[in-house]
């Protein structure tokens, strides 16, 4: 299980060695199926969201699932993730830190 940040460098008049301004990352996991349906998964992302959001700066955060894997996608609604559609033909998801105001964001791609 892991997570990866994204973000935005600081301003330059921070210097060359300033740390990413992180406030989005995204959460990927993989159990060995001899593992599976015992509620492994689901607590693992419990534990690593109350981090990212308490001890951390983020303040979303995404996940997608392969296709052919809905139990995936039960662990990510069951631990308060929203279902955003499909992207690349991978189920997507996403969720906010809680009592943080969501700012809705726009996209266009034009081509
Ligand atoms: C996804 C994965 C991590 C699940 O791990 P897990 O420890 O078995 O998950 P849990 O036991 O915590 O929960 C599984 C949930 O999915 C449900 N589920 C199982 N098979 C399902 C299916 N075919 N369709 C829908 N839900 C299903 C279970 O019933 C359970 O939900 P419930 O508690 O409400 O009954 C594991 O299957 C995996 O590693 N898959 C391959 C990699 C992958 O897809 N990673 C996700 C990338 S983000």
């Amino acid at each position: 299980m892991g997570v990866r940040h994204h973000g935005r460098r600081r301003p330059a008049r921070d210097g060359p060695a300033a740390l990413p301004h992180r406030r989005h990352a995204t959460l990927s996991y993989l159990l060995r199926e001899d593992s599976w349906g015992r509620g492994y998964a689901t607590q693992a992302v419990a534990d690593m969201l109350r981090h990212a959001f308490t001890a951390t700066g983020l303040t979303s955060i995404g996940a997608r699932h392969h296709p052919d894997n809905p139990a995936s996608g039960r662990v990510l609604l069951k631990n308060g993730f929203r279902y955003r559609g499909i992207r690349d033909g991978w189920p997507a998801y996403g969720i906010h830190r809680p009592g943080r105001h969501q700012r809705l964001r726009y996209e266009i791609k034009i081509g």
